[in-house]
């Protein structure tokens, strides 16, 4: 880069004036007291002009620097209410070169962040509508040929009927995920701690989601008997909403007549570990580090009958993430997986 500066004689011609203009003063003096040209008096006439000289330059030169290194400052300061503003200003140039470097690479990396921010938005914004379309669109087709004569036709009219309210519900329940993980994820989900039997959950749990399993012939079960209430501390409302995905999840993708097996375990530390497990369909190997990105679906092309909004891992994660926890998944393609997490043991 070939930047021009605009040259500036003002403060040679300033400093060679003063200097020029005193020692021909001294001169003349030193000639009027002193009667002849002497070692001597060139000598004072030396040291008086270097001091003279050194003080003035000196002076001149930070003064300068000053100047320049206040307006960089305030320039800066300008940009910013920048943390420079407070310190005293300084005319050292290394301290101000380290001073803009780091401001430079602040600059930088907070532009970098934005970007990716950016990217995220934009990344979302389309994945949504990408969403929403599929099921807008049977909805809207359905209530189309209902419209263009289906609809005297009087089985026909039940079954688009029914088509379309099925739409209209997947429609709603993206529409739930979608509100659940923008609260997650600016992080304002306030959890409300309480003491409850995480049995008694599960249980409810499994008889909500009875009838879309018998659907498949697919028992939901523990793993054996519990005698005993399990008291864990943690929100009530949002484990529930974990179980739930990862149990309609057992059961969207597990087989005809599978089963579905929750069991409750101690770990060290006070704390608890829940495993989710069916003998399903299991993940391959290379999709399971992405199971839990926000609308990730092993099968895309949307030929599966299940199809779901591809955020329910997701959210599971942000919630047990929100308690300070940790989630797991093991899998074996087309034999099963396990989905478990842990929680805090209520004494
Ligand atoms: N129990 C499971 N067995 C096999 N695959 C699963 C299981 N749970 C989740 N997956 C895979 O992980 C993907 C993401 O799950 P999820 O975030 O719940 O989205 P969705 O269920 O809406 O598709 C699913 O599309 C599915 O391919
Ligand atoms: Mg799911």
């Amino acid at each position: 880069m070939n930047i021009k500066f605009k040259k500036s004689y003002r403060f040679a011609v300033k400093s060679a004036l003063y200097i020029s203009v005193f020692s021909a003063v001294m001169l003349s003096a030193l000639l009027y007291f002193t009667n002849a040209f002497s070692t001597g008096t060139v000598l004072l006439f030396f040291i008086i002009l270097l001091v003279f000289s050194f003080f003035v330059l000196q002076y001149r030169v930070e003064h300068f620097i000053y100047r320049r290194v206040k307006k960089i400052y305030d320039d800066i300061s300008l940009l910013e209410a920048s943390p420079l503003r407070s310190k005293r200003i300084t005319t050292d140039m290394a301290t101000l070169t380290r001073e803009l470097e780091k401001f430079a690479r602040d600059k930088k990396m907070e532009i970098e962040a934005l970007k990716i921010k950016e990217e995220y938005r934009r990344e979302f914004l389309g994945n949504v509508s990408h969403e929403l379309k599929t099921p807008l669109f049977t909805v809207q087709g359905y209530l189309l040929t209902l419209l263009d004569g289906a609809m005297n036709d009087k089985t026909l009219r039940k079954k688009y009927l029914q088509r379309a309210e099925k739409g209209v519900e997947r429609l709603t329940y993206i529409v739930q995920d979608l509100d659940m993980i923008t609260k997650l994820e600016v992080g304002d989900l306030n959890l409300h701690f309480t003491k409850f039997n995480i049995l008694e959950l599960i249980q409810s749990v499994f008889d909500l989601l009875e009838m879309k399993a018998d659907k498949k012939g697919i028992m939901l079960m523990f793993d054996g008997k519990y005698l005993r209430p399990i008291m864990v501390y943690a929100d009530q409302e949002k484990i529930q909403q974990v179980v739930t995905n990862l149990i309609v999840n057992s059961i969207k993708y597990g087989k005809e007549n599978g089963t579905t097996e929750v069991s409750i375990e101690d770990l060290v530390n006070n704390k608890i570990i829940v495993r989710v497990k069916d003998n399903g369909e299991g993940i391959e190997k290379k999709n399971i580090p992405r199971l839990f990105e926000r609308f990730y679906r092993v099968d895309k092309s949307g030929a599966r009958t299940e199809g779901g909004s591809g955020l329910g891992l997701s959210i599971v994660k942000h919630i047990i993430e929100a308690h300070d926890e940790k989630i797991y998944v093991e899998s074996t393609f087309k034999q099963g997986s396990e989905f478990s997490f842990t929680l805090e043991k209520s004494k």
